[in-house]
């Protein structure tokens, strides 16, 4: 099998669908506070979704092969949730840490995005661990571009969390994405420079990491959906999605809202 090179038209459905993903992320901010809880913000964004853009939320009703059907909108993972936390009665307070991730479908294109929300005071450990994997995110887009290797993207990530300490979880990963929620490749968030499939122009990809403060090692809640950290450490992850250029990439998950790039981002020629 093989990781699909999308069409003129694809991409231009990708580039809408990407935008749409990004915005429920910015409707969805001024909400993130203490107080609210994780069933009403997905809530709001199913709303949000269903009727003002006009899109699907992708997550509603998911079921890949050995999964129960997933039961709402958006994900919501909270402090030692990893990801997949499933939206509920659960009310942020201040200094908890929330990644919302957010997949819309617009003209059967899948946008899919995620950010970091930190509420009220986070504590410098909640800060820094956010703002290293947003970096790790980053330091992995930044390799992107034809003859660069999926490796080259999980080695430049792995490298900046572990030199930060942390670790990088290695059961879920990014993934290929279009008219398929996840498709081929697989985007290890680890890995060995010059390795593994070789990138070329018109591929679209997600880079997620999820970024453990503590050890690597998941454990999965009985909700069937809901991945912690086997030790309880705090976890973080931030997601953009990627297409290949000619010359590099493009970042399809942006909007008016986007948190921006990190400065060697911006100061870097690219
Ligand atoms: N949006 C997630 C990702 O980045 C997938 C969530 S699947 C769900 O791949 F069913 F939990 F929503
Ligand atoms: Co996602
Ligand atoms: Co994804």
């Amino acid at each position: 099998m093989s990781i699909s090179i999308k069409s003129a038209e694809d991409i231009e459905g990708m580039r809408i669908a990407g935008r749409l993903g990004s915005e429920v992320l910015d409707y969805i901010t001024p909400f993130v506070k203490a107080g609210v809880t994780t069933g009403e913000l997905d809530r709001l964004c199913h709303e949000y979704m269903t009727n003002v853009q006009g899109t699907i939320p992708a997550p509603l009703n998911y079921s890949p092969p050995g999964y129960t059907p997933y039961p709402k909108a958006i994900c919501t993972s909270v402090n030692d949730v990893i990801c997949h936390g499933i939206p509920g009665d659960k009310v942020l307070k201040s200094g908890d840490s929330v990644n919302l991730d957010i997949t819309v479908i617009k003209d059967g294109y899948h946008g899919d995005n995620s950010r970091m929300f930190l509420i009220g005071e986070p504590s410098i450990m909640t800060k820094r661990l956010s703002e290293i994997t947003y970096e790790c995110m980053w330091l992995g887009i930044a390799q992107v571009k034809p003859g660069a290797h999926l490796g080259d993207i999980g080695h430049a990530i792995q490298q900046h969390a572990e030199k930060a300490g942390y670790s990088v979880v290695r059961e879920f990963c990014g993934h290929g994405i279009g008219k398929v929620f996840h498709e081929e490749p697989q985007v290890l968030h680890y890995g060995k420079p010059g390795t593994l499939e070789e990138l070329k122009a018109g591929m679209i990809f997600t880079i997620e990491p999820m970024i453990n403060a503590g050890k690597r090692e998941i454990r999965e809640m009985g909700d069937g959906w809901t991945i912690k950290t086997k030790d309880r450490s705090l976890s973080a992850q931030w997601e953009h999605m990627i297409l290949v250029t000619e010359t590099g990439y493009e970042v399809l998950t942006l909007s008016a809202g986007s948190p921006p790039p990190p400065a060697f981002i911006t100061n870097a020629a690219k």
